[in-house]
Parts: structure tokens; sequence; C-alpha cells
């Protein structure tokens, strides 16, 4: 992303809703900017694009884009500048080493991405098409919601039986159902504990399986396999492991580059 009030000009305009673009709200209204060059000073001129709600005038926008600027200044980053990750772990467990995954990549994530987990696949009923024609359930919606409000995801799954667990495809088979599909388009990292050696690897191949019929953009490498997990995190369930550490950073900054990546292209089609 370029470096918003330093090398540019900025740009705002109201945009619809479109996921994994970039974006900072202000109530109703949606806000992209960019770098572009601003037209001749007419305060009294409506910006054809700006639609409803946005800064109508330029004179306006310029003090928006003014705003931002100074806050970059002072070091508050706007929402757009910050890469939101949904991490969803396939384990209701409470001692789960899965979890505790997630909980690690929050600690080691990049600057400029925040990890937030969505705890509730466990009040998910099991999936059921009548069920699902008379409405999603509220847990079904706050996923899809959930989902659809993050830049990226970041899947840690455990592996049951050389695949992944039933709690974890019961969730992904409730988000993924129509209307708008929320996994289409968007970024998405994988990773996974378990006590056998291959750390999920068979797992998270069905994982990936999934995210081609649900075209989701899954981050090829690094590949995260916690193998012997018990000896991995302490009782607290804090990853010790260095190298698993090292790994699941690189991971995270690559998810980072992959979703800033899809999001200039998607800002350029
Ligand atoms: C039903 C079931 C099936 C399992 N199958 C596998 C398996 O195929 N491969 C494996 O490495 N571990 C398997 N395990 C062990 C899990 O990897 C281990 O329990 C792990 O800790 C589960 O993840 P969690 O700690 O996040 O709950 C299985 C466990 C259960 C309960």
């Amino acid at each position: 992303m370029q470096p918003f009030g330093r090398h540019g000009r900025c740009w705002l305009a109201a945009v619809s809703s479109h996921p994994g673009r970039g974006s900072f709200s202000g109530g109703d209204v949606r806000l992209e900017r960019g770098v572009a060059p601003l037209p001749p000073h007419r305060p009294d001129r409506r910006f054809p694009r700006m639609g409803g709600n946005g800064p109508a005038t330029i004179d306006q926008r310029r003090a928006a884009c003014t705003l931002l600027a100074r806050n970059e200044e002072v070091g508050v980053m706007a929402d757009e500048s910050v890469l939101k990750v949904l991490g969803i772990s396939g384990s209701l467990r409470k001692g789960s080493y899965n979890s505790a995954a997630l909980r690690a990549a929050q600690e080691l994530a990049p600057a400029g991405m925040t990890i937030d987990i969505f705890d509730r696949i466990g009040e998910l009923p099991l999936y059921d098409d009548d069920v699902r024609q008379q409405g999603f359930p509220p847990s079904a919606e706050a996923l899809r919601d959930a989902i659809r409000g993050a830049d990226a995801l970041l899947f840690a799954t455990p592996e049951y039986n050389y695949s992944i667990s039933g709690v974890l495809k019961n969730a992904i088979d409730w988000a993924s159902r129509p209307p708008e599909q929320p996994f289409a388009g968007k970024p998405i990292g994988i990773m996974g504990a378990s006590g056998g050696v291959l750390g999920t690897a068979r797992a998270q191949y069905h994982l990936r399986q999934c995210f081609i019929f649900l075209d989701g953009r899954v981050l090829n490498r690094p590949e995260v396999f916690i193998g012997g997990a018990p000896q991995k995190f302490d009782a607290d369930g804090r990853l010790t492991d260095e190298g698993t550490r090292k790994i699941m950073g690189e991971m995270l900054q690559g998810l980072a580059d992959w979703t800033n990546l899809l999001k200039r292209g998607a800002a350029t089609s």
C-alpha cells in the first residue's frame, strides 16, 4: 500500500461493500483512499462519483484527507492500514493446542496485523439445509458476518482421522451457503497442531481442498505443521518452541503480503 499523505495526495471515495478491499467506515459510509492528483479547487462542485453520504464537496474531501494525514503523522493508523485477520480454531477443547496456536499467532502477528479469534463455532447446530432454508441461525450469521468483515482468515486445524474435525467442517458448511458465500476471494492462512509427527499435514490438505470449491485464496507457503504439540506448548498453552514460533511468524508475514497483494489486485481490476 502506498504510504498515505506523504508520497502523494489522497483521494476518498464512497464505495459499495467489497470483500477483501481495504476501507474504513464512517457511520454508514465506507470510504476508500488512495493516491491520485486532486482536481482544481472548486469548493462548490460535488464529485460525480461521490454518492450518498460521502464527503460531498472537494472542501470536505480535502478536510478528510488532511485529518487522515495528520493521524498518520501522529502514529494513529487508519483502519485501512490494519489487516484484520479472523482466527478460527477447529477444536472446542479448553486445552486445545490449535486454539493455543492461534493465541501464539496473535503474539507473533507482524506490525499492522490484528488477529481476532472467533470462538463460537461450538454454538453452531449440525448443518441442516432445511433449517438453512428457513434462515441462518444467529450463530451462523455471526460467523458469516465475522468472515465478511475480515481482510483474511487464519485457520488452526486439528487432525481427526486424517482429516479436519467435524466441528470445523460444520462451521465451513454453515458459512459457505448462498447468498454471497464469504470465502470467495478471501486470503486464507492455514496451520495446525497435533500430537503426531506430521502435525496435521493430512488435515491441512483436506482443508485446502475445501477452499478450492469455495474459491478461497489460500497462502501456499510457508506451511506450519506443529507435530508433537504437547512438547511445544507449556502447561499454560504458550507456544515455547522457537523453531515453530519462527515459522509461524514467517507464515503470518506471508499472509500479510499475500493479502496486500490481493487487495492491490482488486483495487486495480
Ligand atoms: C477423533 C480424533 C481423531 C484423531 N485423529 C488423529 C489423526 O488422524 N492424526 C493425528 O495426528 N492425531 C489425531 N488425533 C489426535 C489429535 O491430533 C490431538 O488430540 C490434538 O491434540 C487435537 O487438537 P486440539 O489439541 O486442538 O484439540 C485425533 C484425536 C481425536 C479426538
